[in-house]
């Protein structure tokens, strides 16, 4: 996917500005607009393969907010998504053109338990409390959340404007977060100098998307935000930053060697090489089905973990009990932030985002 990202990008846009005089109108004319489609079995945004720069936007329901009035939300910001995510201004946009460029802009819809309540609908996961969260109400919960993705900060600005404005009758702002990751095709590191976010489940239909009920073709969302304390981690020599983790900060590889980290191999004094509480020594799944889908972006002081799930106590709960347990990483991360959303399957044309659930 990431090669053909790359050999498109520079056919349709490289190639075609190096052989044209680069003048504002020709570079108008001439790249291919990179558009994600919007609609389909699953919504965007999860499997797609990350954009630089993202906002998760959670929204508060105002009071006696009921379920007639979420399904006119959700119809009205369907609306906005289509048009925007294909390079086409809102309804009563007032500058159209910042939508010109979507830049595979993504809008993806989840429902928190709030929402679930003014809906009368049931069953929400959530997650119970663990050692090491030290949460502040300002970057958890939501009732409903928008996650926009894009590689195009202004685009991206644009539709978080038009969605806030839509929604404004509808919900509060409860908290904006913004990520960013390095361009799709290139080694993603995070602020602690480490490669993440390569071991994910390859079968998206057993470890992500719902096999049945009115979540069918649905997913679930972790969104931890979880500060690192970089002041301490810099006091850290490199041969611990990699114990830590068990894997090289050089190219990612597991400290047994590349490939599969090889969990019983002990170094010659008996002890094992990658530590027991080595940060993917207690993470590890080795179940590709019960895997998460980690979609991490960092923010300047920490990471936005994304964590996308058909089951969130089997696939997410139970790692992070593990985790908060025992985790050398724990020394210098802190999650202050926590959020679970049911992510509605996608829609078809003519059809609006969580169509399944309140109809
Ligand atoms: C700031 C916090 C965190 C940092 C810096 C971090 C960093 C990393 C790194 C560098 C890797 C190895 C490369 C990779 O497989 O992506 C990794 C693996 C992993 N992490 Fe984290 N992580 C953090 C938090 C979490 C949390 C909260 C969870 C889940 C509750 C988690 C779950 C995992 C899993 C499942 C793996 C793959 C393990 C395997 O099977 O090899 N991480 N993480």
């Amino acid at each position: 996917m990431a090669d053909r990202l790359t050999r498109r990008g520079l056919l349709a846009g490289g190639g075609a500005l190096a052989a044209t005089a680069f003048t504002p109108a020709a570079a108008a004319r001439t790249p291919a607009p990179k558009v994600e489609a919007f609609h389909g079995t699953h919504q965007a945004g999860v499997a797609t393969p990350p954009q630089t720069h993202a906002v998760f936007l959670g929204l508060d329901l105002r009071k006696g907010t009921g379920r007639d009035d979420v399904v006119r939300l959700m119809r009205l910001l369907s609306d906005d998504a289509v048009r925007l995510t294909q390079g086409r201004g809102a309804l009563a946009d007032s500058e159209p053109e910042l939508a010109a460029t979507p830049a595979r802009l993504t809008f993806t819809f989840g429902f928190g338990p709030g929402l679930f309540e003014a809906a009368g609908l049931k069953g929400h996961e959530q997650l119970p409390a663990f050692g090491v969260d030290r949460l502040q109400d300002r970057w958890s919960g939501g009732d409903l959340l928008v996650q926009l993705c894009c590689d195009d900060q202004v685009t991206l600005a644009h539709a978080l404007r038009m969605t806030v404005k839509d929604t404004r009758s509808f919900a509060t702002v409860r908290w904006t977060q913004r990520g960013f990751r390095q361009p799709e095709g290139t080694v993603q590191r995070n602020l602690m100098g480490q490669i993440d976010g390569t071991v994910n489940p390859a079968d998206l239909d057993r470890a992500v998307w719902i096999q049945d009920g009115p979540l069918k073709g649905g997913t679930m969302l972790v969104l931890r935000r979880i500060e690192i304390l970089m002041d301490t981690w810099d006091a850290v020599d490199r041969v611990a930053r990699e114990f830590t983790v068990g894997r090289r900060l050089s190219d990612g590889a597991p400290l047994t060697g590349p490939g599969e980290p090889d969990f019983a191999k002990l170094n010659p004094i008996g002890f094992p090489v990658i530590a027991e509480y080595a940060h993917i020594r207690r993470a590890h799944v080795a179940d590709p089905g019960l895997r998460m889908l980690r979609r991490v972006y960092n923010y300047d002081e920490g990471l936005l973990f994304a964590a996308y799930v058909a089951d969130v106590e089997r696939q997410f709960t139970a790692v992070q009990r593990r985790l908060a347990k025992a985790d050398l990483l724990n020394e210098w991360t802190r999650p202050i932030g926590s959020a679970v959303f049911a992510i509605p399957p996608g829609c078809a044309e003519g059809g609006w985002i969580g169509e399944s659930l309140l109809t």
